[in-house]
């Protein structure tokens, strides 16, 4: 909220009277009544509707780093309800804050400014909708098992404000059966309508690439599907309206719902491939990158580098896969062997940071490092599952000083979910023993090595995951380079 009053301050400062009204209009809007929005909407009732794409009213359930994005560019095409249980979320977009970082808060702004788009936690506004997304969360529990909590309470929500004819679209990562067997029978139970027959079930997995402005919402391809052919071909129409890279029509919903969670599967053990790759050669004493570019001149060579796995998705997608296998009596293995391998990486990270210090003839609990870039990739804002928390945890084991840098973060925040403190720009020199650059936004790839080393005590380390700097000119620099 402190960065949220802060930009709207500047809003206020650069529009004037304009933000203000525009302010006043969309607070309002939030808190329209059925009555106004239907007038607002000037749409026909829902039972009138002859279910065709061009009279949709679309309704997202889940504004995050899925829902908001896909809301805002559905609003282009559609009346939007965009409908969140978290009402500082609300706050923050009714104020045209974009808080994910990758609709803009410009963007945001001007699809506010068209009408088309609603944001509300007031859930019996999505009884306006005859398309609705639901776009909420598939975590796994402490023991690794899918919890499908945010899907249940989303089917209770769109169940309970549901109109006949309605089609409900899944979205959310999931294992293949999710959408028919559970979320469609909660849907059912709270609206007493019947699936298949009252409302309609289809899925469509996002497959956005969080920080990738290249590969954006529209231009990636869609995959679809639905319960039967009208609903296949609703969705599909739905959604070549907003996607200019194509459709795939999957010939059935588990089909879709599979190829999702394989796609982040295959990701994740591709990755933990190459992290043991790593290991092994960091015995035999060769470097993994120079193995790797060797051996990436071979055609059919898959191009992956070792790092921290984090995020939403890749730690946690492929044991929804492994869970339904074992539900179905098969045991997966190489799956999980992966996660594993993926799950480790920091240990290995601290070991490396740890024999670069005792090179460095400095002793761990007597150290002060920088760790840069928190967030679990370059250029997001996002720290769900960051590996950066794990390399954290691990060295403050050792009583190792720690503060923190992330431009795409708030200090509440650094200090919050990392507990380290955030790097203080007003002082001169930190005498750092050295500095772990995790993820490397673009903000800090302005600092040149000569800056980073005049932060620096005397023989530092640099632990470079993605190695964004040359070995060579880190060691110009003063630094013992370090790597996986
Ligand atoms: N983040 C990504 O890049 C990405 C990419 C592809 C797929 N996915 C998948 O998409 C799904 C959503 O991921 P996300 O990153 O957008 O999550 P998120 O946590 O950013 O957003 C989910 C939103 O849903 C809201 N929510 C939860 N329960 C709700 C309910 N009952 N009613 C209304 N709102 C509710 C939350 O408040 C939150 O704002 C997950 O299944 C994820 O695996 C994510």
């Amino acid at each position: 909220m402190v960065l949220g009053s802060f930009k709207c301050k500047t809003h206020w400062r650069l529009h004037g009277k304009e933000a203000r009204d525009f302010f006043t209009r969309a607070a309002n809007f939030s808190y329209n009544s059925k009555k106004s929005l239907r007038k607002i909407f000037k749409r026909q009732s829902v039972k009138k509707m002859n279910m065709s794409w061009d009279n949709v009213v679309v309704g997202v359930v889940g504004l995050g780093y899925v829902g908001l994005p896909l809301a805002v560019r559905m609003s282009k095409f559609f009346k939007t309800i965009g409908a969140d249980v978290n009402q500082q979320k609300i706050n923050s977009l009714v104020h045209g804050i974009d808080y994910t970082g990758d609709v803009g808060d410009a963007i945001l702004h001007d699809a506010i400014e068209s009408g088309n788009i609603q944001f509300t936690n007031r859930a019996e506004l999505l009884k306006g909708a005859n398309f609705i997304i639901a776009a909420v969360p598939t975590p796994v529990s402490k023991a690794k098992v899918p919890d499908l909590s945010p899907i249940l309470s989303a089917a209770k929500t769109i169940g309970e404000n549901l109109q006949k004819g309605t089609t409900v679209v899944l979205e959310s990562t999931v294992f293949p059966g999710v959408t028919q067997e559970i979320f469609g029978p909660a849907i059912s139970k709270y609206s007493s309508l019947q699936m298949g027959v009252d409302f309609f079930l289809g899925y469509s997995p996002e497959r956005v690439n969080p920080g990738d402005k290249e590969h954006t919402i529209d231009k990636i391809v869609k995959v679809v599907s639905g319960q039967d052919e009208k609903t296949l071909s609703l969705v599909a129409e739905v959604y070549s309206k907003i996607i200019s890279a194509g459709i795939h029509r999957a010939s059935c919903i588990k089909v879709a719902e599979a190829a999702k969670v394989i796609e982040n599967t295959q990701r994740d053990l591709n990755i933990a491939l190459v992290n043991e790759f790593a290991r092994i050669f960091r015995l035999e004493g060769i470097d993994v990158a120079d193995v790797l570019a060797a051996a990436a001149t071979k055609w059919n060579f898959l191009n992956f580098t070792p790092g921290l796995v984090g995020g939403h998705c890749l730690p946690e997608d492929p044991y929804y896969l492994t869970h339904r296998a074992r539900e179905k009596g098969y045991n997966p293995s190489i799956i999980l062997a992966g996660r594993y391998v993926n799950d480790t990486i920091a240990e290995d990270i601290e070991k490396i940071i740890l024999q670069g210090l005792n090179t460095r003839g400095k002793a761990a609990s007597a150290s002060k490092l920088l760790i840069m870039g928190l967030t679990f990739k370059e250029n997001v804002n996002d720290c769900r599952h960051s590996g950066a928390k794990d390399v954290i945890d691990r060295l403050r084991e050792w009583n190792v000083i720690l503060d923190g840098y992330d431009p795409q973060l708030t200090e509440e925040t650094i200090l919050k979910e990392f507990r380290v403190q955030p790097l203080d720009l007003n002082k001169p020199c930190h005498k750092y023993d050295g500095i772990v650059l995790i993820s490397p936004h673009k903000e800090i790839l302005k600092f040149n090595l000569k800056t980073l080393a005049s932060q620096c005590a005397d023989k530092p380390v640099l632990f470079d995951l993605k190695r964004s700097y040359s070995a060579i000119d880190a060691q110009n620099a003063g630094f013992l380079y370090l790597h996986l």
